[in-house]
């Protein structure tokens, strides 16, 4: 195996860990030889999507806007595995495309709560479980932390605050060999996004605008996220990167 990714010997939290990239990064840890604790709040789906990885993964319901089942992760690797090395703050959700002055009713809230208070409270409980031997913290922000996203303010707000904790936290712990980043994926097929394809000319618009003239498979998000993730990787902390095709380059 090619050390830059050998993750044998590493315990890795994962959340959002039913589908998408969270669900083929574990497929993905896992291979490589990481055991695994695992977090999605649709328990069937992380069930289904994590069958074949036996005594090497623990499963566990979580809804990482509550801090109680934030912290229970942390004690699941704790328990049953002796260490954590890697967590991954992954879980998320989409919401309605809505110009800024039709927003409305409680997905300000929601995205509040599900995609950047769970990143904070998710990295309080997983930050002291890494200070002695020191650990691999990454955030999944998106190219809407990075630049505007029309029709998705509430999102775009979140995901630039999870590249503000991403960087603060870096900071914070660098001495103590805890490395923190972001990665800031372009569009790629997942659930979180099937809502927007249906919108009129949002396909033709995301693929004309990108100068690869495609999206990112989700393999090729998740190889990304094993990159910066890699143990080799040792001196890449506080950054947020983006994979996009160069559409941040334009
Ligand atoms: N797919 C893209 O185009 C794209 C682009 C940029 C960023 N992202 C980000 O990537 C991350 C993963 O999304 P994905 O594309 O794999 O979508 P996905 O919908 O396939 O996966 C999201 C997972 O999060 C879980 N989840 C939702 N709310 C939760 C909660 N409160 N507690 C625990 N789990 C919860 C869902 O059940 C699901 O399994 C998200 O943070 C998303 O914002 C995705």
């Amino acid at each position: 195996m090619d050390s830059l990714l050998d993750f044998r010997g590493k315990v890795a939290i994962i959340t959002g860990a039913a589908s998408g990239f969270g669900a083929l990064l574990a497929k993905g840890l896992h291979e490589r030889g990481a055991q695994l604790v695992l977090g999605d709040i649709n328990l069937p789906g992380l069930d289904k999507a994590s069958a074949e990885y036996g005594d090497k993964a623990v499963l566990l319901q979580c809804d990482v806007s509550k801090e109680e089942d934030c912290e229970a992760l942390v004690k699941a690797a704790l328990e049953k595995f002796g260490r954590l090395d890697i967590a991954v703050n992954n879980a998320g959700v989409g919401h309605e495309m809505l110009a800024t002055h039709e927003q409305q009713g409680d997905i300000f809230d929601r995205q509040y709560e599900v995609n950047l208070k769970s990143v904070m409270i998710g990295m309080k409980h997983q930050i002291p479980a890494m200070f002695k031997e020191g650990g691999s913290i990454l955030n999944v922000s998106s190219m809407a932390g990075i630049g505007g996203a029309p029709k998705l303010a509430p999102y775009a707000a979140v995901k630039h605050g999870v590249i503000g904790l991403t960087k603060t936290a870096a900071v914070e712990y660098a001495k103590q060999n805890i490395r923190v980043n972001a990665i800031c994926p372009f569009f790629s097929p997942t659930n979180i996004g099937a809502g927007m394809l249906k919108e009129d000319g949002v396909e033709d618009m995301l693929v004309r605008g990108c100068p690869m003239k495609r999206y990112g498979t989700v393999q090729e998000m998740v190889n990304a996220m094993m990159l910066i993730l890699s143990p080799g990787n040792s001196y890449m902390t506080g950054q947020a990167i983006a994979v996009d095709g160069a559409v941040s380059a334009i």
